[in-house]
Formats: structure tokens, sequence, C-alpha cells
């Protein structure tokens, strides 16, 4: 399959594996990359610049295919140093950044200036043309049943991505949902022109993240997701666990009056324990509504496989054998 997004970065399939802190690690980012898709290391898990550039020479060891790196510009106590964070990622090589939360124009010049295409990641028409005004290259469009933050507008998909389309001129890929071949066909349907993954591709052999996460995802239903930090503007959508039942009772009791330290042990410090100790009440963590589709846990590359195989199976059989003569 050949679209703006394939050409754009170089791939085989126009499949993105999304930023994910504490998932995106070099093994899940190589094994999408490997598979044809687009791999990426979440950029803030790793701590440091420092780590970050050892863990991006990590990924060129497990693949010669191109990768992108996440940077996340959410408000914060102290900020990143940025700025070291992008000249590990120029000096490691890596030419696509994918960047979330806070507008990154502040960032464009130094990322463009060294070549880099960035696809910024954004949860409304707004955003995304103000992406487009500032000089990415594409844009991640994130629904509102996307894992993670949906932003506050809560604009599902099927409204979204052909509003994107009839706005936009650079290439977009639908974000939020996505977990198999209909979703990918529908998607580029739509308008889009591939599929950025997350909760999906945390459930698969690759993925450097306990059992226990894996067979969460798959156990869960799409009824299973609720959204906690409303109050401070800072929606983010998680499967439900004990945690979660605790902040939204604090949310419940502070109404207006809620503050990020009200909730901090339930939301801070809490993904190492989840995603590497597997002890899934310790907090609150990013999840889509998808998990409702997703049933097995498979090898990257079989799932990848899989969705390119079916997406053609439903474009030339089923929806060609829908045209009438
Ligand atoms: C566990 C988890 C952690 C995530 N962490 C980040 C992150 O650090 N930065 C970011 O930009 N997006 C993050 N996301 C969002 C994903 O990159 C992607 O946009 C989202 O998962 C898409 O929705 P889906 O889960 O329905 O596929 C995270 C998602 C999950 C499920």
């Amino acid at each position: 399959m050949k679209t703006r997004i394939t050409e754009l970065f170089g791939i085989e399939h126009p499949i993105i594996q999304g930023g994910m802190h504490f998932v995106g690690l070099a093994e899940l980012a190589a094994a999408v990359s490997n598979a044809g898709g687009l791999g990426t290391i979440t950029g803030l898990t790793q701590g440091t610049p420092e780590k970050l550039a050892a863990e991006i020479a990590r990924c060129n060891d497990l693949t010669d295919k191109p990768f992108a790196v996440n940077l996340t510009f959410l408000p914060s106590f102290s900020e990143p140093p940025y700025a070291e964070y992008i000249d590990a990622i120029i000096a490691g090589g890596v030419r696509i950044v994918e960047t979330a939360g806070r507008n990154p124009e502040k960032w464009m010049p130094k990322m463009k200036d060294a070549g880099i295409k960035v696809i910024h990641k954004c949860t409304s028409v707004r955003h995304s043309l103000k992406a487009e005004a500032i000089g990415c290259d594409a844009v991640s469009v994130d629904g509102f049943e996307c894992g993670g933050h949906p932003g506050e507008d809560d604009v599902p998909n099927m409204i979204l991505l052909p509003r994107a389309a009839d706005e936009l001129t650079i290439p977009f890929v639908a974000s939020g949902g996505q977990a198999d071949a209909r979703s990918l066909v529908a998607s580029l349907a739509m308008g889009a022109e591939g599929i950025n993954m997350g909760t999906r591709f945390i459930a698969t052999k690759e993925a450097p993240v306990h059992q226990n996460v894996k067979d969460a995802i798959v156990k869960a239903s799409e009824l299973d997701t609720r959204l906690v930090m409303r109050p401070l503007r800072n929606t983010e959508r998680v499967l439900d666990n004990k945690a979660v039942d605790e902040i939204l009772a604090i949310e419940r009791e502070k109404g207006a009056d809620l503050k990020i330290t009200d909730i901090l042990e339930q939301v801070a410090g809490v993904y190492p324990k989840i995603m590497q100790e597997g002890e899934m009440d310790a907090g609150a963590w990013s999840c889509g509504m998808v998990a409702g589709l997703i049933d097995d846990v498979p090898t990257v590359k079989e799932l990848v496989d899989r969705i390119m195989k079916e997406a053609d199976e439903i474009i030339a059989g089923r929806l060609a054998g829908m045209r009438s003569a």
C-alpha cells in the first residue's frame, strides 16, 4: 500500500506505533519498524538525554529500518531538557520525531535544520491546522476513543477524521481506536493515509511490559476505560482499576477544587510498577477503548501482516463486491 505517509517516512505499511511511556522502548520500536511499519521510542521514558542516546543506539542495533522518537511536551513541574533530547535524536541519526502535547513550535527550527520529519499528535482540527502552519510534515489525529490524553473536545474519530480531511493539506494518520484491518480501511476511507496504534501494540509478544499488562488488555472490554483528571483539563483515558476508582472518588469529593496533589499517589511515578512489575492496581495507566477489540497477543509481524492482508481482502473483496455493475 502506498500513501503519502509511507512515502514521507520511507516505510512499507501505513502503520505507526505511537509513543508510549514505559512501553516504547527499543525492542518494540525495532519490531514495528522491522515489520514494515514505523516504530517509536518514547523519549522522556529514558529520563535523561544520555539514556535516550543509548536507547537509540540499541534500536539502531536491532533494525536498519527508519524509526521515530516521541517527544511529549506536557505541563510538568520542571521542564525536561528538550534541546538536549533533540541533540541526542539528531546525533543518533533518527530523522523522524513524533511530537505530542503542547505546541512544538519553539523546537521546530532545530528539528527542521537537522532534516527531521515531524509528525505532531493532536486531538482537534484547530490544533492540526496549527501544526500544519508551523511546518509539521504530518499529523496524527487522536480521537476521543484513544488511550492516553484525548483532549477536552470529546470528538470521536468518525467525525474528527473527515473534518481533518476537509481542512488539512498535509497528510494525517488516524489515531485512537485502531486495532485491525477494519480500522485501517475505515480510516483510509475517511481521508487518513495510515493509522497510529497504541494500546493494540502493547498486547504483542515483543512489547517489553509485564505479562499482566497484556492479559489485562485482552480481558478488558470497550466498557472498561475511564476518564480521569478532567477537572484539571488534563483528561486521560485509563483502564479501570482500584487506583482509578480512588481518583474518581476524590474527584467527586473535591469537585472544581481538585488539585493534582490530591491524586499524586495514584498518578505520579506509577508506570514502572505497572509496566515492569505488573502491579495492576498501582496507579492509573493509559489504555484505549480499543481494548474491546483486542483478544490475542500476536508477534508484531503477525499483527502487521494480518492487518495488511485483511485490508486487501476488505478493499478488493468485500467493498469491491458491493459495487453494482
Ligand atoms: C500506556 C500508554 C502510554 C502512552 N504514553 C504516551 C506518551 O508518553 N506520549 C504520547 O505522546 N502518547 C502516549 N500515549 C498515546 C499513544 O501514543 C497513542 O496516541 C494512543 O494510544 C492511541 O490510541 P489507542 O490506544 O486507542 O491506539 C500512550 C498510550 C498508552 C496506551
